[in-house]
């Protein structure tokens, strides 16, 4: 199976009150929020069509995304794309010199999950997480 976007994640401040928008757009419910200890951040996953968006709202002060509101105000946080060959795919891209921001780890829906390093990937921040076979 060819690699996928898993999910665009919309780093927003309210998280109930962000979702009413999605739901509208894209026809879906909005799944309940789900803190992620790791990342200090509460997020709720709202389907359209093979994708998803991630809202992702900060849990308290100088948190990543809370860092990013107060900077950019929000929008887009991160784009996620999701394989398979999860070990096999991170070695390769770090072979092509791109850097990774740490090592995997469990992301909000429990799979393993990194983050590449934006400055090495044309300023968007993409997330490689593995899809369960
Ligand atoms: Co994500």
């Amino acid at each position: 199976m060819k690699n996928s976007m898993a999910h665009i994640a919309i780093a927003v401040e309210d998280i109930n009150k962000a979702k009413d928008f999605f739901e509208l757009i894209s026809g879906n419910q909005a799944s309940d929020p789900h803190f992620v200890e790791s990342q200090k951040v509460n997020t709720s996953f709202v389907s359209l069509g093979e994708t998803n968006f991630e809202l992702l709202e900060p849990v308290g002060d100088d948190t990543p995304i809370s860092n990013f509101l107060s900077n950019r105000g929000g929008g887009i946080h991160h784009i996620c794309v999701e394989t398979e060959n999860f070990d096999e795919l991170v070695t390769t891209i770090r072979s092509s010199g791109v850097r990774t921001l740490g090592e995997p780890f469990i992301g909000a829906k429990g799979r393993r999950v990194i983050f590449f390093h934006p400055k090495d990937t044309y300023n968007v921040l993409v997330e490689l997480e593995e899809r369960e076979e």
